[in-house]
């Protein structure tokens, strides 16, 4: 097991950060332990907690911290070795040596951690801890602290959260770096992948190739990749189908570095190596989209007003294809777009491909001036709130056509005044178009993260495939 971390004044300051922002009593960070497969010894690749990698960079299983808001204090807790364990692991550094790295001198072992915070509490001191995503971790606070499921679920500090999505949202210049890295990866891995697609049988075959150019850097993805010729089915983590003459293959896919920074892009691309011109019209929308958002995205500007302007480009474009129509602003205010765009513009990047979205949307995508939307569609926005600088969004519009979702509309006749379902329904083999970038909000706009755009425009893409000839 691996472990790059940062020099340790970057831990070090961001733990006094989040010591700046709260005032009293103690946070309770637990790592993330092995999760197995189908028997105990047989785990899924270990993912530290990407909170716990913020502060502390340690990507070991089974360890806890507690940073101390009154004294100051910071330990980690965790289990050294024992022979047993170095007989099939190898010798590996000390949980001392980790705490070194990230700057901490205080280590315990993991059964003093129950003691620890049970103190604390009888004390009636403050123990801030952020919502559980696993159920592990959930059984071992209660095993450890001997609070019920209700408690530990209905316990979390909201003034923890507020404090990590802070800090977390806002890159600075190493994760920038970082996350730059991933994005070179990631351009590797969509380059492949329409480099590919002329000369193979099968969506197998390329998505074993696109999966496995981040191991070579050390890396993983990001998460599971998308990559389909049914790209109206948005997370289609299906890859069965023979490469059908005439399809839009779809691939959303990034890498996540070894230091656990994630890069998330998408392009959909003609498997004849030539776009139709029909896949064509509806391309451009996407990709024109696409652009508007990053001329549109700037510090101080909400990304939910950045996301609404897509949709009315999109419902404009798609008017004058014939398959929407009435007035664009009524259409958008009514949801209408939403049968072609049932998702959200974007999410927030970083140590999670959707980052921190584990702790709560409303305090990650939201705050107190803009709030969650739950009009369909427009419910299934991210990350709404205001821009800036240092923020990594994603900017994915798409234009889907999902035979299901038109049937079910103009069964029921939902915004019929704003669609053309006669049109719609030519279309309905069509499959899906989604194209993304990865924007860094800058000081007066954004910059497309990644030193060269993966081909976008129609033509660049259809030179990139014919490279693979
Ligand atoms: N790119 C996959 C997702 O955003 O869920």
């Amino acid at each position: 097991m691996s472990c790059e971390m940062f020099g340790k004044d970057i831990y070090v300051k961001r733990r006094a950060d989040l010591k700046h922002k709260i005032n009293n009593g103690i946070a309770l960070f637990l790592g993330n332990g092995e999760a197995s497969i189908n028997y105990t010894d047989n785990t899924y690749n270990f993912r530290q907690d990407s909170t716990f990698i913020y502060f502390f960079g340690i990507r070991q299983p089974d360890l806890a911290a507690i940073i101390d808001f009154d004294s100051g204090e910071e330990m980690i807790f965790g289990n050294e070795l024992n022979i047993d364990d170095i007989i099939w692991t190898g010798q590996q550094p000390t949980i001392a040596d980790y705490a070194k790295q990230c700057g901490i001198e205080q280590t315990l072992p993991l059964h003093q951690l129950s003691a620890y915070v049970k103190k604390c509490a009888s004390q009636g001191r403050k123990i801030h801890y952020l919502p559980q995503y696993r159920g592990h971790n959930i059984l071992k606070m209660e095993q450890l602290f001997g609070w019920s499921t209700n408690q530990i679920v209905n316990g979390v500090s909201i003034e923890l959260i507020k404090a990590v999505v802070d800090l977390r949202s806002v890159k600075n210049t190493e994760e920038i770096i970082e996350i730059e890295a991933a994005c070179a990866i990631g351009y590797e891995m969509h380059t492949t992948a329409m480099r590919m697609v002329m000369r193979a049988q099968n969506e197998h075959q390329i998505h074993s190739m696109v999966d496995s150019i981040p191991l070579k850097y050390g890396g993983a993805t990001s998460f599971a990749t998308i990559l389909t010729q049914n790209g109206q089915t948005l997370h289609n983590h299906f890859h069965d189908k023979p490469i059908r003459p005439g399809r839009l293959m779809l691939v959303d896919a990034g890498a996540e570095t070894a230091m656990g920074y994630a890069s998330d892009f998408t392009r959909t691309f003609p498997v004849n190596g030539k776009f139709t011109s029909r896949q064509k019209d509806i391309y451009q929308i996407v990709l024109d989209a696409n652009n508007r958002a990053a001329e549109l995205a700037a510090p101080g500007k909400t990304y939910k007003s950045v996301h609404l302007e897509c949709c009315k480009l999109i419902a404009s474009r798609l008017s004058d294809l014939g398959l929407m129509r009435g007035n664009i602003d009524d259409a958008v205010a009514a949801g209408a777009h939403a049968l072609f765009l049932p998702h959200g513009l974007g999410h927030m990047m970083g140590l999670d491909v959707h980052d921190m979205e584990n702790l709560g949307q409303e305090y990650v995508g939201f705050d107190t001036t803009t709030k969650p939307v739950e009009q369909f569609g427009t419910s299934s926005l991210r990350m709404g709130r205001t821009l800036q600088p240092g923020f990594v969004v994603t900017d994915e519009p798409g234009i889907y056509f999902i035979p299901e979702l038109v049937a079910k509309w103009r069964r029921e006749q939902t915004n019929a005044e704003f669609i053309n379902f006669d049109k719609v329904e030519q279309y309905l083999d069509f499959g899906g178009v989604r194209i993304e970038d990865d924007l860094l909000i800058t000081e007066s706009g954004v910059r497309r993260l990644g030193k060269q755009r993966i081909p976008a425009t129609v033509d660049d893409v259809e030179a990139e495939i014919a490279k693979g000839l």
